[in-house]
């Protein structure tokens, strides 16, 4: 690709200016404690420091309902957290506008986090029949819109230690389509897809939606187009393991597709698609989403390479980043890992320039009136 060189030059001399912005960011940000215990960690107080990963680890352990098994395992979740305490400082200085920090997932390391609490499989590809969105008029676009404000969408869920995220997404975005097609927002079952959507990519042999061990929202939609739709949530609920075997029965569909497209990577009409369409499926690059604790996440350097599957749910023109970061538009993000992760369940990332990939894989369902029985 020709564009590596000096894209690459140009993120290169953000890092060297964010580095040189970011110790002063570190002081604005003193009155947040844990923040300024992350920040002063590498000053050199070691014994306090000692002493303050201890009393966070306490924190964390008993906030999030945490134990271990041995000694041995505690010690080990010990030297991640402190690991994961210097990870927050160095997402906080490379992402000012938002807050990182101690989150429910500090006590594993990034690797466990990807296979655990991920599950976008990038290997498959788009369905053979997948079209392209048709380009939609961006003229009169509102500055902010949120559909959790017209009733679209439903509670935050919680994907568990299970690489499901892709089948969140999917239901996100089709508990939308459907809430537009009937006016009736069904809260749909992601339990359905981890058990029996097995589709696969046309071309590829070998990667397919695979319960826990990721997926695909576009071929999920191809699937639930051919399954004839998905039941409700507490028809068919979610138990986070991919061992039951497929339990679908089609005369409790109450949701069904009736056409999925991939929308461009313009912003503008990413937008234009979502209110037209409701929720939009869209993958990202998760790794600031580890420390994340809320604000608008905008960092200066962030992969491209998309590992997690969120829901699209609106976008502001401005938020209450510090003063000197002035407006920072954003998406608004559904997330699935309960309300207890970001901002109640939420993820705030800035709109732009295709931060973490947000904008390079996102996708749109239709659904249709169907007679619930
Ligand atoms: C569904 O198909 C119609 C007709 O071709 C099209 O106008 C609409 O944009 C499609 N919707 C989605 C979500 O792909």
């Amino acid at each position: 690709m020709d564009r590596f060189s000096p894209s690459f030059l140009f993120l290169f001399s953000l890092l060297l200016l964010s580095s040189a912005f970011a110790s002063s960011i570190a002081e604005l940000d003193a009155d947040e404690p844990l923040i300024r215990q992350v920040v002063s960690s590498d000053d050199g107080a070691d014994d306090h420091e000692l002493l303050d990963a201890d009393h966070h680890f306490s924190v964390f352990k008993s906030k999030f309902g945490k134990t271990y098994a041995t000694q041995e395992e505690h010690d080990y979740r010990f030297g991640v957290f402190k690991a994961n305490l210097r990870r927050a400082k160095r997402h906080q200085m490379l992402d000012p506008s938002a807050v990182h920090g101690v989150t429910k997932f500090s006590d594993l390391t990034s690797s466990e986090f990807r296979r655990q609490f991920l599950g976008l499989n990038r290997k498959l590809r788009l369905p053979a029949d997948a079209h392209k969105a048709p380009i939609l008029p961006t003229n009169d676009l509102p500055t902010d819109f949120d559909w959790r404000d017209h009733g679209a969408v439903t509670g935050v869920k919680d994907q568990g230690s299970c690489g499901s995220c892709w089948a969140f997404s999917t239901t996100g975005a089709l508990e939308g389509a459907h809430f537009l097609a009937t006016g009736e927002l069904v809260s749909l079952s992601e339990q359905q897809l981890v058990d029996c959507d097995h589709e696969c990519d046309p071309e590829e042999y070998g990667a397919c939606d695979s319960g826990c061990n990721g997926g695909l929202m576009t071929s999920a939609f191809e699937y639930t187009l051919k399954a004839g739709g998905l039941e409700r949530e507490e028809d068919y609920p979610y138990t986070g393991t991919d061992r039951g075997g497929c339990k679908f029965d089609k005369t409790k569909v109450v949701a069904s597709v009736s056409n999925f497209s991939v929308v461009s990577t313009d912003e503008d009409q990413i937008a234009a698609n979502l209110l037209k369409n409701g929720p939009l499926a869209v993958g990202i690059n998760a790794v600031y989403m580890q420390t994340y604790i809320g604000g608008v996440s905008c960092p200066y350097i962030c992969g491209k390479h998309l590992d997690h599957g969120v829901l699209l749910v609106g976008y502001g023109s401005s938020a209450y980043a510090p003063i000197r970061f002035k407006e920072k538009p954003y998406w608004i993000v559904k997330n699935s890992w309960g309300e207890s992760w970001g901002e109640n369940g939420y993820y705030k990332i800035c709109r732009g320039r295709n931060v973490c990939g947000v904008d390079s894989m996102v996708s749109t369902v239709a659904s249709i009136h169907t007679t619930s029985h």
